[in-house]
């Protein structure tokens, strides 16, 4: 049995897609199995409740560990880990993030997954961890905007990075949790070319038929906003310094992991915004 955690989400969602599509005993995990289809075999678990995620691993072999974005990302690693121990799991596939590991800045989305990386490696169990650059995915929080006929604003100027399409990195975690060929590796996960925001925002306009634009917002006018709705300063600063992170043009760099797993080349934005332009529209 394969637990699939993060299972309502971009990645887990299609995990499970492509597991059931290959007949694996799969189990879904979320904190509300109502989201899932009536297909979906799901149980009821949150990171931060041990007893339910000991509900959850009953029986099960394999564990995709996904953590959600936020403070708690750590921790909620550390919990799942300890808890696929007591389990008796034997792999454990990791969904850790790009750069994981250079920096112990809190502020820095680099050291979040650091700890679970490392309780991973250190478990019993055979392991695999998958670091995925930027996803595609994260252009459809410009969708609004764009139907409103606006410029998507640009906080990272020509700074590009290796954009990758989830369903690519879904595909590597779905080969890295049925085939023992993966166990003890670190895989980087990006995309076929590093790409800015202004070339994504072309690539999007072609596959919408017509053109966009962006606009440059210095970056203390990005915090200003922020901070003005709302936003929880301590995101407002992950953010600004992952801005400056890929406008210094520090996530500039490309892997051939995702093609050395599935043997053809990552797919790229122009795939990914051809196939979802109906949220732009
Ligand atoms: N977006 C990027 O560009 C990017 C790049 C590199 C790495 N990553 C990493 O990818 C991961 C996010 O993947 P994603 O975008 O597929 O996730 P997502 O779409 O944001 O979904 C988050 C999932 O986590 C589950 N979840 C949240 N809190 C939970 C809790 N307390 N207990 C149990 N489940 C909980 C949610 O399930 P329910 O709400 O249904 O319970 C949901 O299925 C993060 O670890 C992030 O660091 C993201």
């Amino acid at each position: 049995m394969i637990l699939v955690t993060g299972a309502t989400g971009t990645i887990g969602s299609e995990v499970v897609r492509l597991l059931t599509a290959r007949g694996e005993q799969t189990r879904a995990m979320t904190r509300d199995p109502a989201k899932l289809s009536t297909s979906t075999y799901g149980v009821a678990a949150d990171f931060a409740d041990p007893a339910s995620l000991d509900r959850a691993l009953e029986g099960v072999g394999t564990v995709l560990a996904l953590t959600a974005f936020g403070r708690e990302l750590a921790q909620h690693d550390l919990a799942l880990v300890q808890a696929a121990e007591r389990a008796g799991v034997k792999k454990i596939v990791k969904i850790s993030a790009f750069g994981t590991g250079e920096t112990t800045d809190e502020k820095d989305v680099r050291s979040w997954h650091h700890p679970g990386e490392r309780a991973v490696r250190e478990s019993g169990m055979a392991w695999t961890i998958l670091r995925p650059a930027g996803f595609a995915s994260n252009a459809l929080m410009w969708a609004q905007t764009v139907r409103a006929g606006e410029p998507v604003a640009n906080m990272t100027g020509q700074g590009g990075q290796g954009i990758v399409d989830p369903r690519d990195v879904a595909r590597v975690a779905v080969e890295a949790l049925t085939s023992s060929a993966h166990e003890e590796r670190t895989y980087e996960l990006t995309g076929p070319e590093v790409i800015s925001v202004p070339e994504q925002v072309e690539r999007l306009g072609q596959a919408l038929g017509r053109r966009l634009e962006t606009v440059a917002v210095p970056l203390v006018a990005a915090r200003e906003g922020m901070l003005a709705s709302g936003v929880d300063p301590f995101f407002v600063e992950v953010a600004m310094t992952g801005y400056a992170f890929i406008a210094q043009g520090h996530a500039a760099r490309l892997s051939g992991d995702v093609e050395a797993v599935l043997g053809r080349a990552p797919l790229s934005f122009a795939d990914w915004a051809r196939d979802h332009r109906a949220a732009f529209e």
